[in-house]
């Protein structure tokens, strides 16, 4: 029976890690994978993270099952941050907690197949992984294109896409800072993605991975707010892995929306046999970490002045790769400052990235994704100096 399986292409993301981690290069730079590093180059725990979890040692009592709506607290504590504190959603939402960002994605496409939906709009190029879950639960990914050539987002293709969704089709947009491109809807064009969905009535499914990495906390869910404000029903999926440096405890939440406050009960509990049959429940730790943190005053305040320092070091970063396109235009950089988050989309060919990983060692994405992050004092100019190098004549 086994021998019928024929070998899969390993993840092109996570062979990027292995590929770099056997580089004996000693100036190697990686841009691949989407975590944040320092500017020494290092992935640290959060210190609020690390006081959030020695107190989570010193009182748990025990590690008996909770169930497959995980720590309820934390995903209540996630609520403001996410909703806003004046939310009106009140009782018309319901969540739970999930294994990291992908778990929440996984539920959000299983529980819309599993109300009918046939057919996802997705804006491409999108998170490699969006496709594969959909292709997975069974449901027909329908692209449009997210971006237009010159940074900005292709308004157009997204609004053609909710005003030509039929009856059992959902949308997939990605809440801020957009992986891969890095490129948001700007307020204006939120007005017009939510008054579209309002009128068609076509279900949003909102993925927020980066909350706090793009321009602040408040502002990177703007957008996702005055979609919420418009429509009947949707559904949220959301991950801690990024703003809360949790990635390998795999912390995430889902949150449905309901037209009316007594329909959710029903919906969340097929989420609930949905999560029951994937994973039964989610891993515990990282998610009670967050909740401890959250409803500790001192904890969060340390948390959101690391966000802050995470986010403006990448500011930063792209704000030199820039300025570095306008002192010798050409490098594909230009547009970097006005995106958010840890990714941009280079254009480059694929010999010019093979060029960039065997002659300067830097190693990227094959879609030309690079992880702005990766970048810091001391690598940046090298950076700059062998994309100059691969893309000259
Ligand atoms: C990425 O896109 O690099 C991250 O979201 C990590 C992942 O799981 O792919």
């Amino acid at each position: 029976m086994l021998d019928k399986l024929s070998a899969q292409a390993p993840d092109a993301l996570l062979a990027l890690i292995k590929m770099h981690a056997a580089d004996p290069r000693e100036d190697k730079i990686d841009l691949g994978v989407g975590v944040y590093r320092t500017n020494e180059g290092g992935t640290p725990v959060f210190r609020a993270i690390k006081q959030a979890e020695q107190r989570l040692l010193d009182t748990q009592d025990s590690k008996s099952y909770l169930g497959p709506e995980g720590d309820s607290g934390f995903v209540k504590a996630l609520m403001p941050y996410i909703f806003g504190k004046d939310s009106t959603l009140g009782d018309r939402v319901e969540g739970m907690q999930t294994p990291g960002g992908t778990g929440a994605v996984r539920l959000a496409v299983s529980l819309a197949a599993k109300a009918g939906v046939k057919r996802i709009h997705l804006g491409m190029p999108s998170w490699p992984n969006h496709a594969q879950i959909l292709e997975d639960v069974g449901v027909e990914t329908v692209a449009f294109d997210h971006a237009k050539a010159d940074g900005t987002a292709d308004i157009d293709a997204v609004l053609g896409a909710i005003r030509g969704a039929g009856d059992a089709d959902a949308v997939l947009l990605h809440g801020c800072c957009h992986n891969p491109t890095g490129i948001d809807y700007t307020a204006e064009e939120w007005t017009a993605i939510a008054e579209a969905f309002a009128e068609t009535g076509v279900l949003p499914i909102l993925d927020i991975a980066y909350q706090g990495l793009g321009q602040g906390m408040e502002e990177d869910v703007e957008g996702v707010r005055t979609v919420l404000a418009k429509v009947p029903e949707a559904l949220v999926a959301y991950s801690c892995d990024k703003n809360f440096g949790l990635y390998r405890d795999r912390v995430g939440a889902f949150y449905m929306i309901a037209r009316e406050a007594d329909q959710v009960s029903a919906i969340a509990s097929n989420a609930n046999a949905l999560a029951r049959a994937n994973w039964s429940m989610p891993p515990d730790h990282g998610g009670a970490s967050v909740r401890i943190l959250l409803e500790d005053e001192g904890m969060t305040r340390v948390w959101l002045e690391e966000l802050d320092e995470m986010r403006t070091r990448m500011r930063r970063v792209r704000a030199r790769l820039a300025a570095a396109d306008n002192e010798a235009p050409g490098l594909g950089l230009a547009a970097l400052a006005d995106q958010n988050g840890l990714f941009a989309m280079l254009p480059l060919s694929k010999d010019q990235i093979a060029s960039l990983r065997e002659d300067h060692a830097i190693y990227m994405a094959g879609s030309g994704r690079i992880n702005v992050a990766g970048l810091h004092g001391g690598n940046t100019e090298k950076f700059i100096a062998a994309l100059s190098d691969v893309t000259k004549g």
